[in-house]
């Protein structure tokens, strides 16, 4: 190949990602080929301990070139310099397609492992802090307008669930890429009576990808982790812009640590979030690396394409991202400083409780929905006319109203308004999955039931990845022994 065209298509750069697990595929290759007589006891013996030796020295022994296409023929290449002809046995009933497949699978399925171990940390702190502030007041907003009180419980629960969905996801990406290609050759298996069972269970592989054609074709699984993570990183941004505008001087509802702010390089009072920025702005770059990924499948034609290749980097980088972006907000988050008193400034003088009044209306003056939305609506005008809370209104001016929407003439207390847009009993009184200390504690004991159930689903796997993993080495070094 022309050296420039090589350069330009080759994926060595990338996958340095791989070598390990392009040794691991091989070792479990060599066995089957063994075990089907397909190379000899020595010759098993010879290649297995020059990969282990090669695995234990690392990618840059390698010393291949950047127009050598990729770590498959690399890693080829230099066991032929050692060895000679018995090399060449090596791509027995496998192809580089079959190869490169099996070999993504193994690296993201531990790197998904990764991911998933920083999001269960993560789930733990948000918990922590959904307990301890399960009756802290908060404001909640809709249109980024004040809408109702809800507490910080509620809040940071709502981030817990959104995050457990985003961690079902990841598993499911796990399960979906957990299965093995290899043995499928270029695209249609070969002649040789390999078994692809066996090799996908000396790699720790659930199943197979059983049609050698799909086996091939596929990325999907890359998808499915990029999805995982950029689900992920759309929480993430949520979270961090709401830090973004609750730490700003107008909201100061959130303080961040010094620690995890910068200042302004002029401006010495400053206290930037320059870590939810960088969130936020990450979080573009992997709607990016996802579109990339369905932009390079959309139409491929089945069977291997060298497009394909272009996959990878950007899932593993992704994936990477959301890890790194998680373990970095978790840190922001145990660090975060709430600010109560703010928040019962900004509810006093706001109407964030106006619901509450027109629900009053219909409990205790059976006026219909409708009407009390009517009257507290008018209400709300007039108490911004007068510069007034909602809770400082004349009971005479809500009469005058109710007067005017229902034509019904009633007596309203003072004492009853002030009552009923208290905040703490405005909590008190919210539903199933509300706001309500109650409804908190009753949410956080029952997710910290679930958060034990998802960590021993993720435990199962990376105790099955992991003994796969020892099992392999120890099978190989008994042989090399
Ligand atoms: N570097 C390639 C990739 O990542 C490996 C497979 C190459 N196969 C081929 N038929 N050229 O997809």
């Amino acid at each position: 190949m022309d050296k420039d065209a090589a350069e330009y298509t080759s994926s060595l750069i990338f996958d340095r990602n791989l070598f390990e697990y392009d040794i691991m595929t091989d070792f479990a290759h060599l066995i089957a080929l063994n075990e089907c007589g397909l190379i000899s006891n020595t010759e098993l013996k010879k290649l297995l301990s020059l990969l282990l030796q090669l695995y234990r020295e690392g990618f840059n022994k390698l010393e291949a070139s950047y127009d050598v296409e990729d770590v498959h023929i690399a890693i080829e290449g230099w066991l032929a310099e050692k060895v000679g002809n018995i090399a060449g046995k090596l791509q027995t009933a496998r192809s580089r397609n079959d190869q490169v497949a099996t070999d993504l699978r193994l690296a993201m399925r531990e790197k998904l492992l990764e991911l998933l171990d920083s999001l269960l940390s993560f789930e733990r702190t948000i918990l922590t802090f959904a307990e301890r502030s399960s009756s802290k007041l908060a404001i909640g907003f809709t249109h980024l307008q004040h809408a109702s009180p809800i507490t910080f419980g509620h809040y940071f629960l709502a981030y817990f669930d959104m995050l457990l969905r985003d961690l079902n996801r990841a598993i499911s990406a796990f399960d979906v890429t957990n299965r093995s290609p290899l043995g499928s050759g270029a695209l249609a298996t070969s002649s040789f009576r390999i078994n692809r069972k066996k090799t996908a269970e000396l790699l720790g592989f659930d199943s197979l990808v059983e049609n050698s054609l799909d086996a091939v074709s596929s990325r999907d699984f890359l998808l499915d982790s990029t999805y995982a993570s950029l689900s992920i990183m759309l929480t993430l941004s949520k979270l961090a812009e709401d830090i973004i505008i609750y730490s700003t001087t107008e909201f100061s509802i959130f303080e961040l640590p010094d620690s995890l702010s910068s200042t302004s390089s002029i401006m010495p009072q400053k206290k930037n979030p320059d870590v939810a920025e960088i969130v936020r702005a990450r979080t573009g770059m992997v709607v990016g690396e996802f579109t990339s990924i369905a932009s390079i499948l959309k139409a491929l034609p089945i069977g291997y394409n060298r497009d394909l290749q272009e996959v990878s980097v950007h899932s593993f980088q992704s994936v990477r991202t959301a890890t790194e972006s998680i373990r970095i907000m978790n840190k922001v988050v145990k660090g975060l400083k709430i600010n109560e008193e703010r928040v019962r400034e900004i509810l006093s003088d706001g109407f964030s409780n106006a619901t509450d009044l027109a629900e009053g209306l219909v409990k205790d003056y059976n006026i219909n929905f409708r009407d009390a939305h009517r009257i507290v609506g008018k209400t709300v005008k007039l108490a911004i006319e007068r510069k007034k809370a909602l809770v400082d209104i004349d009971p005479k001016v809500l009469e005058g109203v109710i007067f005017e929407v229902t034509g019904r003439k009633v007596k309203v207390d003072k004492k009853y308004i002030v009552q009923l847009l208290n905040a703490e009993r405005v909590l008190y009184e919210r539903g199933t999955g509300g706001p309500s200390e109650r409804e908190v504690k009753r949410m956080v004991d029952e997710r910290k039931e679930n958060l034990k159930r998802v960590e021993e689903e993720v435990k199962r796997r990376k105790s099955r990845v992991d003994e796969s993993k020892k099992n392999l080495f120890d099978i190989v070094k008994k042989i090399v022994r």
